[in-house]
This record gives structure tokens, sequence and C-alpha cells, in this order.
């Protein structure tokens, strides 16, 4: 539980330095608004009907909440984090938007106790957009998924974009063949393993997709870019040309650790 504690120190410091700048839960802002993209097509392509309810688990300052709940305006959304500076963040986004604070809050929820913020079956989607890899063993990330299940309708979809170890396996071969370091996991993450996934899940869920949509962004930015600034003895910059050009390219390849899962209770 120390660690959990840790994690959820480092947010809440994150928060406090980030401010209402868009790069508290990543440096990497092009990388968030691909995010961004893929989730709000994934839940307009699952045309539900008028009024459906999502939760965002694991929000963060709530920029990605708000950028989706702007553009599909008859959907309701809660979402949740267990930072509480996160949350204070999120709330002051939403200050000066008066259409979106009727179908749309921030509140203070932890993905391990979500009883605590969700009825049982009471939820029409539940996302989740690089949280479950904050947990800290893959029994807790599994029970996450179980108490997300839980709060599910039946028929009710979890979209999640979270990382797997497979992914930045592969990126890091490509990446060592050219002379370049390896990227380390982060000490706050744990990425799920992709075999171990689709045989725990299928317990819980069906239709389970796994759905590479970030790896030709990964290849132009953390291969290509990398390889350029290397050459020239420069630092990676985020908000470099070649990171905005990388989100509008086809998706190919699995050379990500970020993927998007969509599956259904
Ligand atoms: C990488 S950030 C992503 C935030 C947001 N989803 C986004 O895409 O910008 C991870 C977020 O998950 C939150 N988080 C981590 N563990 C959590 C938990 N057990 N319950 C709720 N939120 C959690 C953190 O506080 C942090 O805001």
């Amino acid at each position: 539980m120390t660690k959990n504690k840790n994690i959820r120190k480092y947010w809440d410091s994150r928060s406090l330095e980030a401010g209402a700048s868009p790069s508290a839960t990543t440096q990497d802002v092009f990388l968030r608004e691909l995010e961004i993209l893929t989730l709000r097509k994934t839940l307009a392509d699952l045309d539900l009907p008028p009024q459906s309810n999502v939760v965002d688990i694991g929000c963060g300052d709530g920029y990605s909440t708000l950028c989706i709940a702007e553009s599909l305006e008859t959907l309701s959304f809660k979402a949740l984090d267990f930072s509480s500076n996160m949350i204070d963040v999120a709330r002051g986004r939403l200050k000066n938007k008066s259409e979106l604070k009727e179908r749309l809050s921030f509140e203070v929820g932890d993905v391990c106790n979500l009883r605590a913020s969700l009825e049982q079956e009471s939820v029409d989607i539940a996302m989740t957009d690089r949280c479950l890899i904050n947990l800290t063993s893959s029994e807790q990330q599994y029970s996450a998924f179980s108490e997300i299940h839980r709060a599910l309708k039946p028929d009710g979809h979890y979209i999640g974009i979270e990382n797997f170890k497979e992914g930045n396996d592969e990126l890091n071969l490509i990446r060592k063949s050219m002379g370049l370091q390896e990227i380390p996991v982060r000490w706050h993450n744990l990425f799920l393993k992709q075999e171990e996934f689709v045989l725990k899940i299928k317990s819980l869920f069906r239709n389970v997709e796994i759905i590479d949509f970030s790896s030709s962004y990964y290849f132009a930015t953390r291969v290509v870019y990398s390889k350029y600034c290397q050459m020239q003895g420069a630092e990676p910059d985020y908000h470099h040309e070649i990171h905005q050009l990388a989100v509008d390219l086809p998706p190919f390849g699995s050379v990500s650790p970020v993927k998007l899962i969509i599956m259904k209770k």
C-alpha cells in the first residue's frame, strides 16, 4: 500500500507543477491528442442511445475528459481520480463551461474501490486512459477490472488505453538495432502482459479487442525522430513538428506499448 500512496503523491505533485497546462499527465502532449481522438471515435462508433453515461476512471486533470465530453453532446460523464489535486485542476477547467456542467462532474475516487463511487450495474461505459498501469501488482489490476465489471450495466462496454509489455519490448528491439537506448518502464508503471490479459479477462468480459492505434506514432517519434536527434546531438522535444504530424499517420505495426482495449460485459 505504501507504493500506492507514493504513486498518489507523485500525481498530486505533478498536478501542482503543471497547473493548468495540459502536460500534468504526460509530457507527450501530441500522444494525448491521439488518445483523445481515438477514445472519442470509439465512443461515437458505439452509437449509444442519448443519456448514456460514461465514467472516466483516473481522469487526471480532466483535460481529455473535457475534450471528449464537449464533442459527444448526448452523453453524460462522471470522472474520477484518486488525486484530489488533479480533481481540483479538473474542476477549475469546468468552471466556465456552463453547458458541460450539467452533464460532466469530477469526483475523488479510487479504481480499487469503485463501490464507494458507483452503484452496481449503473454505468453504460467505463473508460480508463493510462490509469490501471499505475496499480502496483497484476492482482490489483485484475481486481480493478472486477470493480469496473461490477459497476457496468449488462452489455456495458469498457474502453481503455493502457500499456502492454510486448509493444514496449518490440519498440526497444528496434531502438537497440538502431543504436538507441532502451526506454525503461517508469517506477510508477506496471505494464499489462498481453497473453495473461487475454486469459484472465475472459472470465469477466467478451468481444475483447486489443488495437494498435499508436504504433506508427511511436515509430515516427521514438525511432525515426530519436535517431535524428542522436545524429544531431540534440535532446528530443515533445513539441517538435514530427510529434504533431505523427498524430495523423495511418496506424501500422505493433511497436507501441500504448494500446486500445474494447470489450463488453
Ligand atoms: C497517466 S495519468 C492519466 C490521466 C488521464 N486519464 C489522461 O489521459 O490524461 C494517470 C492518472 O491515474 C490516476 N490514478 C492512478 N491510480 C489510481 C487509482 N487507484 N484510482 C484512481 N485514479 C488513479 C492518477 O492520479 C493520474 O491522474
